[in-house]
């Protein structure tokens, strides 16, 4: 008799995410996740060194997380955002925005990042269209991932993403090379397209599920300026990055360049919740106003600023506020460099990288151990398999302490070395 009945009484019925049915073993039940360990209903824990798709930044069920919750909980749990207002919401994001030093902070959000996306695409679109001077282009970068809805999946990298099959269902997205050091092909590509680009779309730092790849702060200066010149919006997709995932509060701080809207997701509510926002500059708001109807944005999810989760995001910033999380981010990026370096020159290691919270293992397609080999070593490692890597990864919680760490990264260290 299996451990977990529910599971193979419910695989029949249960479609998975970015799942091959015939061929995929089944997943690990999970019964409980406590601090940075899933517990598996055989008793097994394992360490959890994605943090549920990078989202559970303090572990789980972190008791203040849970108290503002169970509090919410007891008052309201959802009411709709349309017509109506709760002090959650409103409090939230007053306090996001106030993230943003009053450059962004018309905060819209929603209940997942794809959306928030499409709801920045929608921001940027329609305040041309409002301003009687429509531009239909939206401009991202090869190797993007922004999400599986239509308006994001047209922008993410479109030779070796996953969305081939829906190739020219979405919104009309060009992509550009990241601007690279010596190398003026992006600028060179922008300025064929700049005129009708509503806005230039960029995971600033790190192109997360792309394969965790970097560039610098001087590519999203030359972005900035790119989109300066052309009078295109610049979107900031901080949904994997925010919350000091690279190190500094968010990306667009440690890169010291200021996007017109920017989107969060993921650790905003420290992995409980679903939530997400785009939260754009004055201008882009302002481009909505009119004495008349017509000119407002046309959106509004029924579980938009859902209470429990703004509670959720309420005690996860409390957390961020009250611990030095930049800290911590230095020390387990130090700890996850120091460690995995050694795996560079092995035969099937391409590239070995860290920024920040994020270590990347790039290693040849194909080549990489399958999850179930980590998870016999006590880690919850999912590596990306892409056409031209495979790229394992960790990004676990960012409160994981030495013991934790270590499951990991001896798994990846042996697993990576065969
Ligand atoms: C940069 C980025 N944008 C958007 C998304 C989509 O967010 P969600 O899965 O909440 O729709 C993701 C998810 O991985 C992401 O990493």
């Amino acid at each position: 008799m299996s451990a977990a009945p529910w599971l193979h009484e419910g695989e029949p019925f249960v479609w998975r995410p970015y799942c091959q049915h015939r061929t995929a073993p089944p997943p690990l039940a999970v019964t409980a996740a406590r601090g940075c360990r899933l517990v598996l209903a055989d008793g097994t824990e394992l360490v959890d060194g994605i943090a549920s798709w990078w989202t559970a930044a303090h572990g789980y069920g972190h008791p203040h997380i849970r108290a503002r919750v169970a509090e919410q909980l007891e008052t309201m749990p959802h009411i709709a955002f349309g017509g109506l207002a709760h002090e959650a919401g409103y409090t939230l994001a007053r306090r996001l925005a106030a993230l943003f030093d009053g450059r962004l902070s018309h905060v819209f959000f929603t209940e997942s990042g794809s959306v928030a996306v499409e709801v920045a695409l929608k921001m940027a679109l329609q305040s041309f269209y409002n301003a009687g001077r429509a531009r239909r282009t939206v401009v991202a970068f090869g190797g993007a991932y922004h999400g599986d809805t239509f308006a994001a999946m047209s922008l993410c990298d479109p030779v070796n993403g996953m969305h081939n099959a829906f190739t020219g269902n979405g919104v009309r997205a060009v992509h550009v090379p990241l601007p690279v050091p010596g190398d003026d092909a992006f600028e060179k590509a922008f300025a064929e397209i700049g005129r009708d680009a509503a806005c230039v779309v960029v995971e600033p730092l790190v192109q997360c599920a792309g394969g965790m790849r970097f560039h610098d702060a001087e590519a999203l200066r030359r972005i900035r300026r790119a989109c300066d010149a052309q009078g295109s919006l610049l979107v900031f997709d901080e949904i994997a990055t925010g919350f000091y995932r690279t190190g500094a509060r968010f990306a667009l701080d440690e890169a010291g360049v200021v996007p017109d809207i920017v989107v969060l997701g993921k650790a905003l509510t420290g992995g409980t919740l679903p939530l997400a926002a785009a939260i754009a500059s004055d201008p882009v708001f302002e481009a909505f106003l009119d004495a008349g109807t017509g000119r407002e944005l046309q959106h509004g999810p029924t579980y938009m600023a859902n209470a429990l989760a703004c509670a959720a995001a309420h005690a996860s910033l409390d957390l961020f506020e009250r611990d030095d999380y930049q800290a911590r981010v230095q020390r387990l990026g130090d700890a996850m460099g120091a460690r995995l370096a050694g795996l560079r020159g092995r035969p099937n290691v391409v590239d070995v990288r860290v920024r920040g919270a994020i270590a990347a293992v790039e290693m040849k397609p194909g080549t990489a151990r399958p999850s179930t080999e980590f998870a016999a070593r006590g880690a919850f490692v999912r590596p990306l398999r892409l056409r031209r890597a495979d790229v394992v990864y960790l990004m676990p919680p960012l409160v994981i302490e030495d013991e934790d760490l270590n499951v990991l990264l001896d798994a990846v260290e042996l697993e990576c070395r065969r």
